[in-house]
C-alpha cells in the first residue's frame, strides 16, 4: 500500500478550466516525490486534493483510505500542506500564534504549543519574526513562516508547493538542508530543478493535467528531449553530464 495514491484524478475549476485530466501518481513511505511541469500544468491544483481542500473525480487515498472518508482535522494533521501563496494560510494576528495554532488544535497545552512553535520558527530561520503580523512580512519571510505552520503539526506527509520560491540564496540552502533532514515522506512542486535534484527520489512530470512520466530524479532530469517536450530544461548541474 502506498502512503499517498492518486488515480486518474480529474478536476475542473468552477469557471470550466479543466486543470486535471486523469493524473495518477503514488508516494511510498519515507520517499520524496517532486511534481514538475510548466505554468498551468495543474501542480498546485493536484496538491490541493491531497488534504481534501478540493475534490475531483478518480481516487485520492492516504494510507489506503480515500480522502473523503477521513475526518477533515485528522487528514490535515496527517498531510501537512504548504500553499503556493503563503498568505492563503496565515490568518492570526502574530506569527507565533499562527505557528502555535495547529499544535493547539492537536491538543497541546499552550506552553507546549508555544515552545514547539518557537523551536520550529528557529529551524526555518524565522525566530525573530515571532511577534510580527504575518501579513506585513516579505515574500520570503512569509514562505518560511508558512512552512513553519506545517512543520509544527509534525505531519506524516509533507506537501510543499514551491517551498524555496522567493528565498534568498542562504535561506534557500538552509531550507533545502532542513527538508532533506526530515524523516517524512514529501511531495514537492517546484520549478527549481536544482532543489528537486537535492530533495527528490523521484520526479513526476505533469503537463495539461496528466502525469506524462514518473521515474528516478537523475534519469528524468537529464532527459533533454523529455523535458523540452513539457516546457522544461535540464538543470545546469546535469548539463554535459
Ligand atoms: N481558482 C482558479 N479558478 C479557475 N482556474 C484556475 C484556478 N486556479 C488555477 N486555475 C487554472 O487551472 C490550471 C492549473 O493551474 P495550477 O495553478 O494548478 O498550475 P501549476 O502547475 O501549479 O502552475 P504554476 O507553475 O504557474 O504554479 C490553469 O489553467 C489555471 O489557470
Ligand atoms: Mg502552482
Amino acid at each position: 500500500m502506498s502512503l499517498v495514491e492518486v488515480i486518474d484524478l480529474r478536476f475542473a475549476w468552477p469557471d470550466g478550466t479543466q486543470a486535471l485530466q486523469g493524473a495518477s501518481l503514488a508516494l511510498e513511505d519515507g520517499r520524496s516525490l517532486a511534481l514538475v511541469g510548466r505554468n498551468g500544468a495543474g501542480k498546485s491544483t493536484l496538491l490541493l486534493h491531497l488534504n481534501g481542500i478540493l475534490h475531483g473525480t478518480g481516487a485520492v487515498r492516504v494510507k489506503g483510505r480515500p480522502v473523503e472518508d477521513w475526518p477533515a482535522d485528522e487528514l490535515r494533521a496527517t498531510v501537512g500542506l504548504v500553499f503556493e501563496h503563503p498568505e492563503d494560510q496565515l490568518f492570526m494576528p502574530t506569527v507565533l500564534e499562527d505557528v502555535s495554532f495547529g499544535p493547539l488544535n492537536l491538543g497541546l497545552k499552550p506552553d507546549e504549543a508555544r515552545e514547539r512553535a518557537t523551536a520550529v520558527l528557529r529551524s526555518v530561520g524565522a525566530a525573530e519574526l515571532a511577534q510580527r503580523p504575518p501579513h506585513h512580512l516579505s515574500a520570503g519571510q512569509m514562505r518560511r513562516v508558512a512552512l513553519a505552520t506545517a512543520l509544527a503539526m509534525e505531519p506524516e506527509v509533507l506537501v510543499l508547493d514551491e517551498p524555496v520560491m522567493a528565498l534568498d540564496p542562504e535561506g534557500r540552502e538552509a531550507i533545502i538542508e532542513l527538508l532533506a533532514g526530515l524523516p517524512q515522506a514529501k511531495i514537492i512542486a517546484g520549478h527549481d530543478l536544482e532543489m528537486v535534484l537535492q530533495l527528490a527520489d523521484e520526479v513526476a512530470i505533469l503537463d495539461a493535467g496528466r502525469v506524462h512520466a514518473l521515474g528516478p530524479t537523475r534519469e528524468l532530469l537529464a532527459d533533454d528531449a523529455l523535458l523540452r517536450a513539457h516546457g522544461l530544461r535540464v538543470p545546469a548541474s546535469l548539463r554535459g553530464a
